[in-house]
């Protein structure tokens, strides 16, 4: 994790500046912006300029219509559409804490999820962290004899999985809409070309094993990821962009008493898709 100097992400279309900051992503796998002023509309902007197109099958999505009128504008936050908190067995609820299990954005779709965007509109007077887990460094301590193992093996990720490990269940018709998606276990990250384990809590089942003995070394591997080496915690202030890399990183959302406080944050999410294209169009529309 690293904290970018001053740059007003709102005004920003340098071409040569976004490859900046997609570098320091290679490099870091999670940077912080901080004192950032974004309405929904420029955060979305910024999301395109910086890596092309956006994820929007979100499992929100399917749930409830969105109060920002665009899906690819998630909705982090434990307030509805009043304004008000949510109440304790609302579903956008339910759904939403199931942030706090380790995961990775958008892993249960194909393409999956590259960069996520979350921005800080309204934070509680209490911490309530944001956790990476370096996915990257974690593959790297493995002995050879298991990178041996599980380079071959590929992961079927599904958001129903993981719900409803969490006892939170989408009905047959809302299922239908998430019906997930197989990735390799594990990953060369162009750029930088090392390796990276691909896991989240959506990680159902290892494709080439039986269900019992991939979903073993699938907790096995979450276990040893994220252990406290290979964690870094993000401390919230209004007006933070926090970008993370979801194909070098997991992350969850910590703890906090979301019945009394509000939290309100909006994240968007852009699609692992070849760059080459979009970058050219970045280049081309800066010049
Ligand atoms: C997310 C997420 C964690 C948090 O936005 O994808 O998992 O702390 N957020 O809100
Ligand atoms: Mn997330």
């Amino acid at each position: 994790m690293a904290k970018a100097s001053p740059i007003d992400l709102c005004t920003l279309h340098d071409g040569a500046v976004l490859e900046q900051i997609r570098s320091a992503m290679t490099q870091y796998g999670v940077l912080v912006f901080r004192g950032q002023k974004l309405s929904n509309e420029e955060q979305v902007a910024f999301a395109r300029r910086l890596d092309g197109e956006l994820h929007a099958k979100t499992s929100s999505s399917v749930l409830a219509k969105n109060r920002f009128g665009n899906e690819a504008l998630t909705d982090i936050s434990n307030v509805g559409g009043d304004g008000n908190i949510l109440e304790a067995q609302d579903r956008r609820r339910m759904n939403g804490i199931s942030n706090r299990i380790w995961h990775t954005d958008a892993s249960f779709e194909n393409p999956c999820g590259r960069y996520s965007m979350l921005y800080a509109r309204n934070i509680p007077p209490v911490r309530a962290d944001t956790e990476f887990a370096d996915m990257r460094a974690a593959y790297e301590a493995l002995s050879d004899e298991l990178k041996e193992t599980i380079a071959p093996l590929h992961v079927y990720h599904s958001i129903v999985y993981s719900r409803h490990t969490m006892g939170f269940d989408f009905s047959p018709e809302e299922q239908a809409k998430l019906p997930g998606a197989t990735h390799p276990l594990v990953r060369t990250i162009e750029g930088s070309e090392r390796k990276a384990l691909y896991l989240a809590s959506h990680a159902a089942r290892i494709i080439e094993w039986e269900v019992p003995e991939g979903r073993l070394l699938l907790k096995d591997l979450i276990e040893h990821a994220t252990q406290r080496e290979f964690l870094s915690s993000h401390q919230w202030e209004l007006g933070d962009l926090v970008i993370w890399d979801n194909r070098t990183t997991m992350h969850r959302a910590r703890p906090f008493d979301d019945k009394k406080y509000k939290r309100e944050l909006t994240r968007v999410t852009t699609l692992d898709l070849p760059r080459k294209a979009h970058i050219a169009n970045t280049v081309n529309k800066a010049a």
